[in-house]
């Protein structure tokens, strides 16, 4: 018999893009189970919270929730709680789990998702618990199901974990080293999306730069070869891609922003710091002059990219001068949008040992300082948006006001206006009227 059908399941996600896709599949086999999604964990019988270890305030909002899960289980002896993700590859954090929160039943980590509907199924049934995780395995689990966010857009992994080691960094010890699914399994994959009414994928992997598939016949296939398969399947109209490291983005790949008409002209491309110094301390692989070439590059193959970015201030040892090194890099490449991050120390990573950390003082300051150089920029790049016309996918209605639909332009930027929510899931022309420092607002076009 299936205990588990009918069950009331609740997800609670932290972290990336890949942490949000694994919650999808996570849904995809409750699902399968027959098991029912509501919107919070009071209300269900399974909570599971996947969570992000990449930074500290990460942690700090998991042990929170995860202590607000007590109630629910003494409410309801049949609850059961499951923990994943990123923060359950390290062993000290299930050692504090294991003597500090014993209300969890499940703990599992990023190697082996596919083996929660089991281990659920085994808590269920014998009342027993399940706290094991794998380590680093060298296979790749295919055909897993999947619960979509969004019905015309969706994420499509096309390579698993980190070999860079920034040394900042804990992703390479939480999500193992790279591995890449075959060419044939990914394109299957977005055919079967596409016949699902999906317009736009987002092909996800730490460093999609590096990706290197092996077709059947034992050929390879590098980034800019599959994006050239991608971008031949019928009825798909976007492609996007996170995340690039600038040391691997090869000519190759400019070449297909030129070719390939559904490869969106927008780049997410983290650059960290300004300065070389501090590039280097973090085993970034590239400099300053190299980034700026590489901007520069990309920019004259094709004017209209629009370019994003990650930034980490107060890395260790950071001067004043390498600071404004960071100040300058951001005037000069103009960013369309930029996430920046106080440097936060990772356990286990080589630049939580150095012994010059930044005063927390100074790293807000200087935080301050750098997010009004990005929104300055962004309102600067927005603002020149104004009079012209773009092709938005629209994405739903505004939360505020369901005459007001969303979308995004090819370039990545978020607008307003006014439709009908029997728009939703097209491409429509859609003229800027006003451009702000975080989006656009507009207006349809006939
Ligand atoms: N693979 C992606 C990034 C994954 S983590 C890449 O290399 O681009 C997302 C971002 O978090 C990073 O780009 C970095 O800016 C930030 N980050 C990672 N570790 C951090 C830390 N210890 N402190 C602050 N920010 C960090
Ligand atoms: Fe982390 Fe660097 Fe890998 Fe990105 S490339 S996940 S920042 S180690
Ligand atoms: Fe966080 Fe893991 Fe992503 S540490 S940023 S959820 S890869």
């Amino acid at each position: 018999m299936n205990l588990l059908k009918g069950k009331k399941y609740n997800i609670i996600t932290f972290g990336c893009q890949m942490n949000e896709h694994d919650s999808e599949t996570i849904a995809g086999m409750l699902q399968e189970k027959g098991c029912i999604p509501v919107l919070t964990k009071e209300e269900s019988d399974i909570t599971i919270i996947n969570t992000c270890s990449v930074r500290e305030n990460a942690d700090k909002r998991f042990f929170g929730t995860l202590g607000q899960l007590k109630k629910i289980k003494e409410k309801n002896p049949e609850y059961v709680a499951c923990v994943c993700g990123c923060m359950m590859q390290q062993q000290h954090i299930i050692d504090t789990i294991k003597s500090k929160y014993p209300w969890v039943d499940i703990i599992f980590g990023t190697h082996n998702i596919d083996r929660f509907p089991e281990l659920l199924d085994k808590v269920t049934r014998e009342k027993v618990k399940a706290l094991e995780i794998l380590e680093d395995r060298s296979d790749i689990i295919e055909g897993l199901p999947a619960k979509r966010l969004y019905k015309h857009k969706s994420f499509v992994n096309i390579m698993y974990g980190c070999n860079n080691f920034c040394t900042y960094c804990i992703v390479p010890y939480t999500r193992g080293r790279e591995k890449s699914r075959k060419p044939e399994h990914i394109v299957d994959e977005i055919r079967r999306l596409v016949a699902d009414d999906v317009k736009e994928v987002t092909l996800l992997g730490q460093n999609v730069n590096s990706y290197s598939g092996t077709f059947d016949d034992g050929s390879r296939c590098d980034f800019a070869d599959l994006i050239y398969l991608i971008n031949d399947i019928e009825g798909l109209e976007r492609i996007r891609f996170m995340t690039s490291h600038p040391k691997d983005l090869s000519d190759k790949l400019i070449q297909a922003f030129v070719d390939c008409r559904k490869l969106c002209k927008y780049i997410h491309l983290p650059v960290q710091s300004g300065s070389s110094s501090v590039l280097s301390r973090m085993n970034r692989k590239y400099d300053r002059e190299k980034y700026l070439a590489l901007v520069e590059k990309l920019r004259k193959s094709v004017p209209e990219i629009t370019i994003s970015t990650d930034i980490i201030v107060g890395f260790p040892g950071e001067t004043e001068e390498e600071f404004e090194d960071t100040l300058t890099l951001v005037e000069t490449v103009g960013y369309d949008s930029a996430f920046t991050f106080l440097y936060s120390i990772r356990t286990g990573t080589p630049a939580a040992e150095y012994d010059d950390q930044i005063p927390e003082e100074v790293k807000h300051d200087r935080f301050n300082r750098l997010v009004d150089a990005v929104n300055e920029g962004s309102a600067h790049r927005n603002a020149a948006y104004e009079g012209r016309i773009e092709k938005v996918l629209v994405e739903g209605t505004s939360k505020k006001d369901d005459n007001t639909l969303t979308g995004r332009t090819d370039g990545f930027k978020l607008v307003d206006f006014q439709g009908d929510s029997s728009l939703i899931g097209q491409i429509v022309d859609v003229q800027i009227t006003e451009g702000k420092t975080f989006s656009l607002k507009g207006r349809i076009v006939e």
